[in-house]
Formats: C-alpha cells, sequence, structure tokens
C-alpha cells in the first residue's frame, strides 16, 4: 500500500515521543532494540572509539526523544548539539537531561555501548557523561536552507543524522539538496555520518502511520557524490528479522561516512 507523503502538520499534530521511545526502543519487545541498536552501536563505536573521528562539535541532526547514538559520541567530543523538527521530542529528551522520574529507561542499550568499550560496570558515569556534553536542544526543520533559522549554528567537526532525512524528504533530489544544504553546517574536511532504513515506505507510531522516502545504494551514493562529499565508508545489512514488518517496513540498513572537501 502507498503511504502519501506524510506532511509536517501531521508530525506536529500526532507523532508521540513517548510512544515512539516504547515503540521502538522498549527493553522487552522493541522493534529497534534488535539488529537496528546493534548496527548503529557498532558502526558509530567503530568510528568514535577505534576509528578516530573525534573533535570540539557533534551535531546530532534529527535527535527525536532518542540518546542511543550518542552514546559513544560523548566519548570523544567536547559538545554535542541536538536538534528535532518537534517540541514533543524537545520534552521528552529534556525529562532524561533532568532525569525526570517519568523519563525513558535507557539502561539496557547504555550496558550494550559499555559493553563495546569494555567498561560494563559503568553505566551510569556514561550515561552522566552524555548528559554533561549535550549543550543545547535547537529545533530545525531539514527542508529550509538554514535548517536552523533563524539560528546560525557555527559548523561544526562532525554532524550524525540517525533514521531522520527518509521522513521529510519526499524524493532523492530533496535529500540531496539537505546534504547540499548541510555543507554550510559543517567544517571543512569534517565529516557527515548517516545511518538509516533501505527500501522503506512506512513506519508507525501507534495508531499513525508516517512516510518514508524508499533509499538504496546506487541514489543514495549518487547523492552524497552529487551533493559534493567524499564517501570515505559505506555499509549496508539486509533486515533479518522481519517480525514487525507491518509496523515498520524498512528491508535493510545503512551507514554512511562521509567527509566535506577542505
Ligand atoms: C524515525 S524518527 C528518528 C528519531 C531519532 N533520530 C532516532 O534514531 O530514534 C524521525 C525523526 O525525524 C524528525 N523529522 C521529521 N521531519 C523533520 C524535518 N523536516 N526536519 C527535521 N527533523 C524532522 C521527527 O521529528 C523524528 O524525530
Amino acid at each position: 500500500m502507498d503511504t502519501p507523503v506524510t506532511s509536517q502538520q501531521k508530525y506536529i499534530d500526532e507523532f508521540n515521543a513517548k510512544e515512539y521511545l516504547q515503540t521502538y526502543y522498549g527493553a522487552r519487545d522493541g522493534i529497534l532494540c534488535g539488529e537496528w541498536t546493534v548496527f548503529v552501536l557498532k558502526n558509530l563505536h567503530e568510528t568514535f572509539i577505534k576509528g578516530g573521528v573525534r573533535g570540539r562539535t557533534l551535531l546530532d541532526f534529527g535527535t527525536g526523544p532518542s540518546i542511543y547514538h550518542l552514546l559513544s559520541a560523548c566519548e570523544v567530543f567536547d559538545e554535542i548539539i541536538v536538534s528535532d523538527l518537534l517540541e514533543q521530542n524537545r520534552a521528552e529528551f529534556q525529562k532524561w537531561l533532568q532525569k525526570d522520574p517519568d523519563a525513558f529507561d535507557w539502561t539496557h542499550i547504555i550496558k550494550c555501548v559499555c559493553d563495546l568499550e569494555g567498561n560494563g560496570e559503568d553505566c551510569n558515569k556514561k550515561e552522566e557523561k552524555l548528559r554533561s556534553k549535550v549543550r543545547e536542544f535547537l529545533i530545525c526543520d531539514a527542508l529550509k536552507r538554514n535548517p536552523f533559522d533563524p539560528v546560525v549554528v557555527s559548523p561544526v567537526d562532525c554532524l550524525l543524522c540517525c533514521l531522520c532525512l527518509e521522513a521529510p524528504c519526499k524524493d532523492m533530489k530533496s535529500y540531496c539538496e539537505v546534504l547540499k544544504n548541510f555543507k554550510d553546517l559543517i567544517k571543512p574536511g569534517g565529516h557527515l555520518l548517516i545511518l538509516s532504513g533501505l527500501n522503506a515506505t512506512f513506519y508507525h507510531v501507534g495508531e499513525n502511520r508516517f512516510s518514508t522516502l524508499t533509499s538504496n545504494k546506487e541514489d543514495l551514493e549518487a547523492a552524497f557524490k552529487e551533493a559534493g562529499y567524499q564517501i570515505e565508508k559505506a555499509v549496508y545489512a539486509p533486515r533479518v528479522d522481519k517480525s514487525g514488518m507491518e509496523v515498520a517496513n524498512f528491508q535493510g540498513k545503512y551507514f554512511i561516512h562521509a567527509r566535506k572537501q577542505k
């Protein structure tokens, strides 16, 4: 079934941050808690901890209410700026930042990252370290020439983006435009890391269905090249666990590490 492109107004009105976290990252049956999370955590661990991508500032674009993808980054960046289109995601993220009793419990995922880093005992320290590195949560819109308008963000060492651009972009042309606009947010020689689902058409949050751009390896690599980046590394993997296909129908996952020219 075709999913009409989801409007921004639908995101504003119907994206429930709490329900999103429970559905996708819940400890017992979160749909993304298995192979997706492992894919992201492993690739980011290799990039940040072993791969030497580091610096002063990391900008995470389209953070949503999530923190899992920032858990390795906080070891190698002095500060992290997080961002999203939605106020309800900022509010949910703030709950975690302020240790609100109603905040989502990320312990099971923090433990995975601590295990990868070989300090399995230090989950609390890890969470505190990430909290201490978050500088601010900005509202952004990927489809604007300056996504942070009217705020001007100084170019950063690394821009990270997980499961985001397939939401607002209606086609690969629009995805490529966003990549071009991102160049103003990245220092010369800086890094762009994008991780997302392949060949998807929708995902659900509760009863609400949200469209996603259907991306594939060839189109993605063409878009990065057309936008003027150098691809350093690209990883593609099929979806193995097909349970939950009716909730989110991505067929695979990708990680692209690209660099802005010096
Ligand atoms: C599937 S969620 C991913 C959230 C988080 N990055 C993660 O990995 O769990 C998609 C995110 O894209 C955001 N989004 C949708 N349209 C956007 C836009 N035009 N600009 C920026 N973010 C947008 C949504 O608010 C939502 O947080």
